[in-house]
């Protein structure tokens, strides 16, 4: 793999500024937030006041924990336009994330979003090692989907050629690496596992491309993916965290000099960790659901939005600002498993340790009477032979009891045999009926 580092001039001031300067900076661009969201937007009036809380009640960082904290149902009660702080007029673009049920979530972006938007991507994909000039094969989804268009934004505005593929027709997305000899490439991990596989098909060793660096994220990975696919394809995987409601893709990423955690943009979000139950806002260094306040969002701003995502603050490394350990998963794709939880990146990694299995799995679950019942399917590599399935059966099976604590099955089926996704995998698919209906 090549050496990639930054050099002098590379970042932006705000990258390496003092600790207090960024907190100075955050307290004053908080309080803008605050004043701006309850002047404007109905439910945050509405939610202070319940809270008996005024914008002026805000005089330090820590006053944020006083604040009401916004969720995904508080977006959809206002849909579609119902969060946004400026006029439709000054609204210049749309996205929307579809969910499971009802309504998708709608954000809006003002010109000067934008712009911040493009920062944030073009900083991320520098602290990834890549630079102007490069040429970034952009294969996150376009349209609706913030990844596409988000990332492309950012790539145009650091000086990149960009391949605006989108996702999907992997044949062709072979032909254009190939033909274009891109250095960058930015997809979901598991749609570039897809990508390696036709590689592969097609006679070509993944690890002969142009690609020096990928940009992965949308879904939780875990380093032993990392691992994998730096391995077969030569090249940095590196992650990248966003989310529509905050801005998109580019709220965190990965510096490629030390590969330890995902640098959150603290000049324009702000995070916190709370505890999921009690909302108690937890010390740097616990483990709990991130919580994050947009400081510059003119549009739709955001007051202490609750992600889900389960992570941990870190002090900063290769930047000043605070750093998010990969997320280990979201709460509501949490299995609890005759009363053991656990997430399917626990799964991945005790796959990827096992070498007869591929990183191409899903966890199916179902009930039977009243007992919930998982089965962990899992491809088995191409090289490897059919025999050398029931052995790793066997192993993985005994992995998950002694790692994990709880029992459940395994099958291993041919190369091929799940489904791939052009974006976001599905690594569970829930069979069981609702709660209180047995089979
Ligand atoms: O997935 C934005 C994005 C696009 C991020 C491209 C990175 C790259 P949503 O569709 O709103 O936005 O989904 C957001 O995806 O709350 C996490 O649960 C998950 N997620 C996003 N990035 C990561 C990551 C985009 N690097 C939701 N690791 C988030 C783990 C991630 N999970």
């Amino acid at each position: 793999m090549v050496q990639l580092s930054p050099q002098p001039g590379d970042l932006e001031p705000i990258e390496t500024a003092s600790v207090d300067e960024l907190r100075s900076l955050q307290l004053q661009r908080l309080q803008w937030t605050v004043a701006q969201a309850y002047e404007n937007v109905l439910h945050y009036r509405a939610a202070f006041d319940a809270a008996g809380l005024v914008p002026d009640d805000v005089t330090s960082l820590d006053d944020l924990a006083k604040l009401p904290l916004t969720t995904k149902a508080d977006l959809r009660d206002n849909y579609p336009f119902g969060m946004f702080a400026v006029p439709r007029e000054q609204v210049a673009r749309v996205h929307a994330s579809s969910g499971t049920t009802g309504r998708p979530t709608v954000v809006g972006y003002t010109r000067d979003d934008l712009e911040v938007w493009a920062t944030v991507i073009a900083r991320s994909i520098r602290a990834a090692g890549g630079r102007a000039g490069d040429i970034l094969h952009n294969a996150y989804g376009y349209g609706l989907f913030t990844g596409g268009l988000g990332i492309h934004g950012g790539a145009e505005k650091l000086g990149c050629t960009v391949v605006p593929v989108s996702g999907g027709m992997t044949e062709r997305q072979v032909q254009l690496i190939t033909d274009f000899r891109p250095d960058i490439i930015t997809v979901t991990p598991s749609y570039m596992l897809a990508i390696v596989d036709e590689l592969e098909r097609q006679g070509i060793d993944p690890r002969s491309t142009s690609l020096k660096v990928g940009i992965f994220g949308a879904e939780p990975w875990t380093d032993d993916m990392r691992a994998e696919l730096e391995q077969r394809l030569d090249l940095h995987a590196v992650d990248i965290y966003g989310l529509s409601e905050v801005i998109g893709p580019g709220v965190a990423s990965e510096c490629v000099e030390t590969k330890d955690g995902l640098h959150i943009w603290e000049d324009h979000f702000y995070p916190e960790i709370i505890d999921p139950v009690t909302h108690q806002v937890l010390p740097d260094g616990e483990e709990g659901e991130l919580v994050i306040t947009s400081l510059t969002k003119q549009a739709m701003p955001v007051i202490r939005y609750r992600t889900r995502d389960l992570t941990r603050l870190l002090p900063g490394t290769a930047r000043t600002m605070r750093r998010i350990e990969k997320i280990t998963g979201r709460t509501d794709d949490m299995i609890i498993l005759r009363g053991v939880n656990l997430f399917p990146t626990q799964i991945e990694e005790l796959i990827l340790s096992l070498e007869q299995l591929s990183p191409h799995f899903q966890c199916v679950l179902a009930r039977t009477g009243t007992l919930d019942e998982m089965t962990v399917r899992v491809e088995r590599r191409a090289d490897v032979a059919d025999a050398a399935g029931p052995d790793a059966r066997d192993q993985l099976g005994r992995l998950i009891k002694n790692r994990i604590g709880v029992s459940v099955a395994v099958e291993v089926v041919d190369p091929g045999t799940i489904e791939r996704s052009m974006g976001k995998m599905r690594r569970i698919v829930d069979h069981r009926p609702p709660r209180g209906v047995t089979t």
